[in-house]
């Protein structure tokens, strides 16, 4: 059943391509447009949405902060991200122009459900982002948007998150089509470049053999920083997350423009800090941003780790290790950027002797708020 993996923790990881892959398939025609009909709500109703709120917890909160940077980019509407045991205890701002996108693996979660229930109280609308077919999340919900990740059972969610991004993706692609038909072009595009993800990440998971080698080297290490930036931000956040939650180290995601506001007096000699640097050929000058962020850090004496994209040789004269991803549109490096880090807390938990299918004092659905 773990296919062969001595966990299903690697199994899950192992299983990326194929979760991502299944969660694209079906949804768009031959001309490259989406068709979202599963969704079951009006497209009508769709168009009238002012803001978008997404709730979510843990892991599958950060999936919602990717899609916060997509969708707002692609659709020109404004997107919140809350945790779902914050959002309901503050009395906030929703009705019914609001579409909450409630993003769960388990589509059990206590606290997500409650928000959910809430925000349909206040006349909100309600769409699901969710693994298991039948679950309560989506059986409450005005509508549900599956992803096609197949059972997740390690206790760290992995493969569910790859799915929850591009599920995502989806949902911002299919808002920008019904917007109007002068994205087409773009959205066309970026469904191809979502296509060729799968293989991307089979890649990622060819060349991991480097990653698990420095994790090894690794174990005895107290304490790992993660920095990022736009995107890289909430998979920074996630890689710190997987390093707690499994190998029981202590592990802060921060973004890369906070450090000189604080983070940066954490720096010492040997402090290992992970840093996913943004595509070179992307917009503004964001890589470079990181890249002076590496410099600063190193200057301090941080063992920098960078994730970075293949071809990106500027990185490494500021790095110990430089692991590279393919390239990919620079909103869709979450799928990429996320599968180093995985390997890493997996790898570093293992050689600990930890279980990584099942951490001490977490359970896979968290059915108490
Ligand atoms: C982390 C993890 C948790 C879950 C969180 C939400 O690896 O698994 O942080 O992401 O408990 O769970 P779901 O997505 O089932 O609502």
């Amino acid at each position: 059943e773990k296919g062969g993996y001595p966990s299903f923790m690697e199994k899950e990881i192992n299983d990326q391509p194929q979760a991502v892959g299944d969660t694209l398939l079906g949804r768009s025609d031959a001309e490259g447009r989406l068709t979202l009909d599963e969704l079951r709500i009006d497209p009508e109703e769709l168009k009238s949405i002012n803001k978008i709120m997404v709730l979510a917890c843990g892991t599958s909160a950060y999936a919602g902060q990717v899609a916060k940077y997509a969708i707002e980019h692609w659709c020109r509407i404004p997107v919140e991200v809350e945790l779902s045991h914050e959002f309901r205890y503050r009395d906030p701002i929703v009705d019914g122009n609001t579409l909450i996108v409630a993003i769960s693996q388990s589509g059990e979660t206590m606290d997500t459900l409650m928000a959910v229930r809430y925000a349909k109280e206040q006349g909100a609308k309600v769409l699901a982002i969710c693994n298991t077919n039948g679950s309560t999340i989506p059986r409450e919900s005005d509508a549900v948007l599956y992803t096609h990740a197949g059972p997740e059972i390690a206790v760290a969610s992995t493969k569910a998150f790859l799915a929850q991004i591009t599920a995502a993706y989806l949902l911002g692609l299919y808002l920008a089509q019904l917007r109007g038909d002068k994205f087409q072009g773009e959205i066309k595009d970026l469904l191809t470049d979502l296509a060729k993800v799968p293989a991307k990440i089979q890649q990622v998971l060819d060349n991991s053999g480097q990653i698990k080698e420095l994790a090894e080297m690794m174990a005895d290490t107290k304490s790992v920083l993660f920095l990022g930036r736009h995107v890289g931000f909430p998979v920074a956040m996630e890689g710190a997350l997987k390093l707690k939650e499994l190998a029981y180290i202590h592990a802060e995601g921060f973004a890369a423009g906070e450090l000189k506001h604080g983070p940066i007096a954490l720096i010492e000699e040997g402090q290992p800090v992970f840093v996913v640097v943004p595509s070179p050929r992307g917009r503004d000058s964001l890589h470079a941003k990181v890249v002076s962020n590496i410099q600063e850090i190193r200057a301090r004496g941080a063992k920098t780790i960078v994730i970075a994209e293949e071809g990106d040789d500027a990185v490494k004269a500021y790095a110990e290790y430089v692991f590279y991803v393919p390239e990919t549109p620079t909103l869709l490096a979450p799928l990429l950027t996320t599968v180093p880090l995985q390997i890493f807390a997996c790898a570093l938990a293992t050689a600990k002797g930890f279980d990584v299918d099942q951490p001490r004092n977490l359970a896979k659905s968290v059915t108490v708020e």
